[in-house]
């Protein structure tokens, strides 16, 4: 059985008084979960303190991004020991944001996948495809491409704990969210290129989160269905009765 994970992706929101605030008001509201993982992705800046502020929680703290080397003359760049050392134990890789925006492809996240994973961080990788992309019919190639791209030369073992979030590009931000059919559909396919990687044991044990416009209203309905073992929150997850709401959805939906 998967046990449910709900990341929250700040993206780039929320300075360290605003951080340790949502900490302060969020973590009372889920101090009694034990049957669902929780993550907070804030930005580097706010990282150490919200790590401060979870430690006596059950709240697990991610980066959104890393660079693959351990340290260097690389400006502007954080690296899997730093975030580790700020008190990350998840990190965020390849959300489309970073693939559009900032040029990150299929080899790049496999090469911070694999650092990521050497560091002792847990990856959450993200995947989907743009509107066009739905539209001409190619969402299966596309995710299929991007799973074996991005998860290259990771072991079954590697694979079974490790996270991916299905992220359409055309549900963030947007409020049109995925149906709960299209979503597992979609992570159905995933599963099935999963197992193609790293053996059916990997698939099944590999937690796959829905990410796109999830609010408190949607979540239990996608977080019901059998593939979707959870959620990657953006904008809903930046206030803390929202998110806390979302998480006590999700549990509804896994019990
Ligand atoms: P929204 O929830 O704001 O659509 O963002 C989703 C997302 O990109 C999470 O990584």
């Amino acid at each position: 059985m998967r046990t449910p994970l709900l990341a929250a992706n700040w993206k780039m929101h929320k300075t360290v008084p605003e951080a340790v605030a949502f900490v302060t008001a969020f973590a009372p509201r889920v101090a009694a979960v034990t049957d669902a993982d929780i993550v907070l992705a804030p930005p580097f800046t706010t990282l150490g303190a919200v790590a401060d502020a979870c430690r006596d929680t059950r709240i697990a703290v991610a980066g959104q991004n890393l660079h693959w080397a351990p340290e260097g003359a690389f400006t502007g760049e954080i690296s899997p020991g730093m975030l580790a050392g700020a008190g990350a134990s998840h990190v965020i890789l390849g959300h489309s944001e970073r693939r559009q925006l900032f040029g990150e492809d299929d080899a790049l996240v496999a090469r911070k996948t694999r650092a990521a994973i050497d560091a002792g961080l847990t990856p959450i990788v993200c995947v989907g495809e743009t509107l066009d992309q739905r539209e001409a019919g190619k969402t299966p190639a596309v995710l299929a491409r991007q799973i074996d791209g991005s998860l290259a030369g990771v072991t079954p073992a590697e694979l079974a704990a490790l996270v991916v979030a299905y992220e359409p590009v055309w549900a963030i931000g947007t409020g049109r969210t995925a149906t709960p059919d299209q979503a597992q559909d979609a992570h159905a396919h995933i599963r099935r290129c999963l197992a193609g990687l790293g053996g059916a044991d990997a698939a099944d044990a590999c937690r796959l989160l829905y990410g796109g416009s999830v609010k408190p209203a949607n979540a239990e309905a996608i977080a019901g269905q059998a593939d979707v073992d959870g959620a990657l929150v953006g904008g809903a997850s930046l206030d803390p009765a929202s998110f806390a709401e979302i998480v006590a959805a999700a549990r509804r939906a896994a019990g």
